[in-house]
Order: C-alpha cells, then structure tokens, then sequence
C-alpha cells in the first residue's frame, strides 16, 4: 500500500467511499506537490475530522491530509452543520502534532488563528480576493460574506499530542447551494471574484502555508504574527456579544489568542472561546454565527 493510498476506518462508515484522484492526481502526487507525509483521498465521508483523528490516535504523522469531496456529516464550530455540495467546496482536514517549547506556555488556542491566518493570505494568493479573518474561526472576504471556516478538535497536552485542523473553503457555490439561512451569509470564492478558482490551486496555496504550523510550538502569538491578523480584523471597533459572556466594543486579539473586548464600563475583558454576535449600533443583534 503506498503511503497515501485511503485507509478502511476500523468502525463502520456506511458513508466512506474512497477515489483515486481529486483534480486530475493521484494522492500520491498531491502529497509530493504538498510536501505531506501521507494524503487520504475520499469520494465520501462522514467528517474528514473524523476519519482524521482515528488516524492520529493510531500514530499518524504531523501532516497526514484526508480530502473529502462529500461529506455527509460536515460539521462546524458549536456542533452546526457543515454545508457543502459535491464538488464544489474544498473540504480537508490537516493533522497538526504542536510543540510545548521550554519557557514557553502552551497556548492551543492560538491554533485556529495561525490556521486562519494561513487559510486567508492562501486564498488571497490563488484568488486575488482581500480577506478578513473573524474571531475565533472564520475567514471573509473585505465585500462581506464567510468563505471558510476552520474547525480544530484533538487531545493536546501530552506527548502523543494532536490537533486535527479540519478546513471548509467555499470554492464554487453558488447561493443556490446554501440554506435560506446560511445564504445572506455564506459567499464562495467564484462569487467574490467571478471567476472560476481551480481548487488545486487553493489546496497548494492553503497547503504550503499550513507546513510551518505542522510540529510549530503552540506559544504566544508572534507580534508579525498579531499585525497580519490585526490588519485582517473583521470584529475590531464593532460592537459584539459573545454568549452572555462579555458585551462591548471588539479591540483586537491578544497574544495568547484571546479576543479582547471593551465593556460599556471602558474595563477590558478576554474571551478565549464563544460564538460572536455583532450588534447594530443600538445594541441588538444584528447577525448572528458563522454558517
Ligand atoms: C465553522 O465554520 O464552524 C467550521 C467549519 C469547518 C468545516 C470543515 S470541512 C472539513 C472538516 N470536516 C468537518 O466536518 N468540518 C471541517
């Protein structure tokens, strides 16, 4: 078997078909373009995260890739549904082995943005768009609209340590393809430009931006780190409620991945996790979630 060909989860996935090639490769030459140790290419499945994370408590290395181009049971942050159509999205999810480096504290926390930061200059790369990242997990577009989204799950901590880093990108969709409630929310990287992105070229852009993060110590955010995604702030200066946690005025992302948030009182408060509502300027809800 060479080393990128599917694996059979152990339990029973009526849904997991594997396929021989995604975008005219093979897996195996995915991963050499990738420079990954292993790609597992999916017709369908469940959850990439899931076939993943079997795949990381069985030993896989840092990088190990699956690729789906369906799944059944996408899902995002909170337990939402992911939605995605056939073909139309790139759906992957990533195994991250981070590091806890001496003297250093361990901040997994700070995954997510570093993983959304790589996903935003990607796309901005393959597709020429201009990006914004939103706290915890999303990544826009400037004209509005989420485009990917980045859900991190694992058992981090010790030395057999993981994070698999699971990836939705909106490549072709068109609103049709979404709910009447996602829809007012959710764009795609053809809508944004007009243009037709090839997916490979989003996977190579994405790709080689995720390599550093593979083995990376998960330690505080480095200020080049902080001003590249200070620039793509979507939530900064806007008024926001997080889930009866805090509400104020959004102030940026601090180094320990914390979103920083002025209370009407002028006190600053640090939110570590939590779904974000903007507010209209009166205070009410005026979006809610990502899609
Ligand atoms: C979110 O926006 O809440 C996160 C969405 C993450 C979706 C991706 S698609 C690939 C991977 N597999 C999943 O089931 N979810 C992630």
């Amino acid at each position: 078997m060479s080393a990128s060909q599917p694996v059979t989860p152990s339990h029973d996935w009526p849904t997991t078909v594997a396929a021989e090639s995604w975008e005219g490769a093979h897996p195996d030459e995915w991963s050499r373009r990738l420079g990954l140790p292993r790609l597992c290419l999916y017709q369908r499945v469940g959850s990439t995260n899931d076939v993943l994370r079997e795949l990381a408590e069985a030993g896989a290395a840092a990088g190990t890739m699956v690729i789906a181009e369906f799944q059944s049971a996408g899902r995002g942050r909170g337990g939402s549904a992911w939605h995605a159509p056939e073909g139309k999205a790139l759906l992957f999810s990533v195994l991250l082995r981070p590091r806890q480096a001496a003297g250093q504290e361990f901040l997994p926390g700070t995954a997510p943005l570093r993983i959304g930061l790589a996903v935003a200059q990607g796309l901005e790369q393959a597709a020429g768009v201009s990006t914004r990242i939103k706290w915890p997990n999303d990544v826009l577009v400037e004209a509005g609209g989420k485009v990917a989204g980045i859900l991190c799950e694992g058992a981090v901590g010790g030395p057999d340590g993981y994070l698999v880093a699971g990836i939705g990108i909106n490549v072709a969709q068109q609103p049709a393809d979404w709910p009447d409630s996602l829809r007012p929310r959710a764009t795609s990287l053809w809508l944004a430009t007009g243009q037709r992105v090839p997916r490979g070229r989003v996977l190579q852009e994405v790709g080689r931006r995720l390599l550093p993060l593979l083995t990376a110590a998960a330690g505080p955010l480095e200020p080049r780190e902080l001003e590249e995604i200070a620039r793509r702030d979507a939530l900064v200066g806007r008024p926001i409620a997080i889930d009866g946690l805090a509400r104020g005025r959004a102030c940026g992302i601090a180094e320990d991945g914390t979103l920083r948030i002025r209370e009407v009182q002028e006190r600053e408060t640090r939110v570590a996790a939590g779904t974000v509502r903007v507010l209209a300027a009166s205070g009410a809800p005026q979006t809610s979630t990502s899609p």
